[in-house]
């Protein structure tokens, strides 16, 4: 038996913002679930608080090796009124990866999951209702042991906050234009590429800057080694439709295994579009554009779902996808993850649970 949450409710309820007006990543809720770990009790003192800052000691270990982790799933609410977590059990085994390869004590998936559920239910009227929106659950561990020596610290913090969330891209829907990067260097295989940890993300920053400068929304990541094999779009898998098949690059230590890459696929297994999880190069996605084979492009990840790519733009050149439009099979693969998300498609999967 896991140790019971404690739950102290905060006094002060913060304004809650219109649906209308949610972008990503912005407001969060009035409460937060943490939890502690020290090496002679493990994990302990399971709780939700109101949401607020934690005192660290300058020294704190995360904040000067990044010793780190976290997960991003959503909580949506259909028009039923019910909420539903999408593939919760996915995050948890996630999240675990990723402790483990950066060092950090295996979590229970037991309580992982109850801490989402506890933290969403606490606050679950603050998920918004309209299509679109979602509450933004983000599960984070760091190293809270203050010390400078280099080595995995003995204490850590795991919390989670919520934020009610609109579209990632200002875009929505409307297709990205997306610069090649073939200059900096995300991830090798054995990095962190695989991992959901601080030092990834941080090491895609300074390119997709120079890239937004230069008018584009993100970047594409070719591998570290030869700069010819496509990885993922910015912090999202990518899928290519090439003449009758949907091309998306192999998990093979270097991106992170998506769980909307998962839920595209087994969607498009189910409809009988043929798949390959296979390397592909930047040079084949040119050829397939220039011969006229190259019909869809797009991004998915759980923050935009699906996010169609309009162009890419790679050694001077601009490649147009599908005349700048969305493609139907990315439209189909939106509407119907949404669809089952809100509790409006069947769900045959099991990837929804309710709150
Ligand atoms: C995703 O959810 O697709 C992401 O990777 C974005 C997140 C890190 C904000």
């Amino acid at each position: 038996m896991s140790e019971p949450i404690r739950i102290t409710r905060a006094t002060h309820k913060k304004e809650k913002p219109k649906d209308k007006d949610l972008s990503f990543g912005t407001v969060f809720t009035d409460h937060m679930f943490v939890m502690d770990f020290e090496e002679e009790k493990g994990w302990y003192d399971p709780r939700v608080e109101p949401y607020g800052a934690f005192p660290l000691d300058p020294a704190t270990a995360v904040l000067h090796y990044g010793q780190s982790l976290f997960e991003g799933l959503k909580a949506f609410r259909g028009k039923d009124g019910t909420i539903r977590l999408f593939r919760p059990q996915k995050h948890v085994e996630r999240l675990n990866r990723t402790a483990h390869r950066m060092s950090i004590p295996a979590l229970d998936p037991e309580v992982v999951f109850k801490s989402w559920t506890t933290v969403v239910d606490v606050d679950r009227a603050w998920v918004p209702a309209s299509v679109g929106t979602s509450l933004y659950i983000r599960p984070t561990v760091i190293a809270s042991e203050p010390f400078l020596g280099v080595r995995p610290a003995k204490r850590y913090l795991y919390y989670v906050i919520l934020s009610p969330v609109g579209p990632y891209y200002p875009e929505g829907l409307a297709p990205t234009k997306i610069k090649v990067i073939d200059n900096y260097v995300r991830a090798v295989a054995g990095g962190l590429g695989e991992a959901k940890t601080a030092a990834n993300y941080a090491a895609s920053l300074y390119a997709a800057e120079e890239a937004k400068h230069e008018g584009f929304t993100q970047v594409l990541w070719l591998d570290g080694v030869q700069h010819k094999y496509i990885e993922e779009v910015g912090t999202s898998n990518i899928m290519l439709r090439i003449g009758d098949e949907v091309i998306t690059p192999p998990l093979s230590g270097t991106i992170l295994a998506g769980v909307t890459r998962d839920t595209a696929l087994t969607l498009m297994r189910g409809w009988g579009v043929r798949v390959a999880e296979r390397p592909i190069t930047i040079d084949e996605a040119v050829a397939a554009a220039e011969n006229g084979t190259l019909r869809e492009v797009w991004a998915t990840g759980t923050a935009a779902v699906i996010s169609p790519v309009g162009e890419l733009a790679y050694k001077g050149r601009r490649l147009v996808v599908n005349q700048g439009r969305i493609g139907e099979l990315a439209q189909k693969l939106y509407d119907t993850i949404v669809a089952i998300q809100y509790g409006e498609a069947p769900d045959p999967h099991r990837w929804t649970v309710a709150v």
